[in-house]
């Protein structure tokens, strides 16, 4: 086997979608550059040494989730893993210029779901910040409804069962550089102006 056969299999950092200075000022371009040139690259780095050798070397990252996630001696393994996908979701859940009304098929479902996308922004808003510690705030899509979940640390939906359609980053290093303790204020600037509906859609399939 060649070494760059190896280091082909490794997981990548992937691009961020737009310029760390792109989605300013609701989130600075210092908060991005050190969201992810250091938290989102250390987790990658981390889970490629943390897998090098192991049956996880040549699983896709998706697979490595799913096939850790509950299983104690593997937690680091999960937890950077699920770390790395989340974050990539996170990028994509966001875009400069976001916010506003989804697209008509979405809005259709979010109005039967949460009454009106205000009020889903008020819920999504509520789980975010009422996340204890670090964590994650979804929407997803689950059987043929959709709803909005919180999830603890690295924890993922994707390893359970409902599919993602949107994430907010509640770690405080997602916003303390630009918000200090002000979780809320974060997360309602984010679901006001940087929520990216056409990604949600996507993931929809709609
Ligand atoms: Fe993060």
């Amino acid at each position: 086997m060649n070494t760059a056969a190896v280091q082909s299999r490794a997981i990548e950092l992937p691009p961020l979608p737009y310029e760390p200075d792109a989605l300013a000022p609701v989130i600075s371009a210092n908060t991005l550059s050190f969201h992810y040139g250091k938290h989102h690259k250390t987790y990658v780095e981390t889970l490629n040494k943390l897998i090098v050798g192991t049956e996880f070397a040549d699983m896709p990252l998706e697979k490595i989730i799913k096939a850790t996630d509950g299983d104690a001696e593997r937690a680091p393994i999960f937890n950077n893993a699920a770390q790395v996908w989340n974050h990539t979701f996170y990028w994509h859940s966001l875009k400069p210029k976001g916010g506003g009304e989804p697209p008509a098929a979405l809005k259709k479902m979010i109005d039967a779901s949460f009454g009106g996308v205000d009020k889903f922004k008020k819920e999504l808003s509520a789980a975010a910040v009422g996340q204890f510690g670090s964590g994650w705030a979804w929407l997803v899509l689950d059987g043929d409804k959709l709803k909005i979940l919180k999830t603890g640390n690295a924890q993922t939906p994707l390893a359970k069962g409902p599919k993602p359609l949107l994430t907010v980053d509640v770690w405080e290093h997602a916003y303390y550089l630009d918000y200090q303790n002000r979780r809320v204020d974060y997360v309602n600037a984010l679901l006001d102006k940087l929520l990216n509906w056409d990604f949600a859609a996507e993931n929809l399939g709609k």
